[in-house]
């Protein structure tokens, strides 16, 4: 069984797709991580995010680089959204992703274009989805957990800018597929999304 999970930043998918993944015993790729690591990659080699040469270049990154803590911050989120853009990169790691989809037993895999163009074949498609002002307070606070001091305005802002690289884009851009079912956890809390979250993959499998 193949599961899809998309949505913008910060909308709980990732939470979602790895207690999918534990509930269900299927292994779990989280797509965004490769999209960062390639944006980290051209930091790195001090490249240009927006060119698709040096985007294409940095999608090379050995794999120990899927491991840096830097790969979550905020600022290789915004080089991922950029480096993304490529439709170059794209197809470059199309073929891991879909090989993680095709495993046997099946594959429970987050991102943007999972349902649509990864693995459309998925048997359950969940496009997970919050509030801009709800996903800006819940990147807040996981900040401040990790004491990063930055202004709830500012967070707002990059993941508005972020939502409308995504959405914009013409290669596989950030929406839901026709067939996929979506959850607003705007009004959630993280143990009810889960729970409604394995509710939907059981209404998609009757
Ligand atoms: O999900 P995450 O925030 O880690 O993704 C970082 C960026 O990578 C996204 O903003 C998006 O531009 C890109 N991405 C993508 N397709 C995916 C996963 C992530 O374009 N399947």
């Amino acid at each position: 069984m193949i599961i899809a999970v998309d949505g913008p930043t910060a909308s709980g998918k990732g939470t979602i797709a790895k207690a999918l993944a534990a509930h269900f015993g299927l292994p779990h790729l989280d797509t965004g991580l490769l999209y960062r690591a390639v944006g980290r990659q051209v930091a790195l080699d001090g490249r240009d995010p927006d060119d698709p040469t040096d985007a294409l270049a940095a999608t090379a990154f050995p794999d120990a680089l899927l491991l840096d803590p830097q790969l979550r911050s905020e600022e290789t989120g915004g080089l991922a959204s950029r480096v993304s853009i490529h439709p170059a990169v794209r197809l470059a790691l199309f073929e891991r992703q879909r090989a993680f989809a095709e495993q046997p037993g099946g594959a429970v895999l987050d991102g943007r274009d999972i349902g649509t163009v990864i693995a459309p074949e998925a048997e359950v498609k969940l496009f997970v989805t919050a509030s801009v002002t709800a996903r800006a307070q819940r990147r807040w606070l996981e900040m401040q957990d990790r004491e990063l001091d930055l202004e709830l305005r500012e967070i707002e802002a990059d993941i508005a800018a972020r939502d409308k690289r995504d959405i914009e884009r013409q290669d596989a851009p950030l929406k839901a597929a026709p067939d996929a079912l979506v959850l607003d956890t705007t009004e959630l809390g993280k143990d009810e999304a889960v729970a409604a979250a394995i509710e939907a993959v059981e209404a998609g499998l009757r």
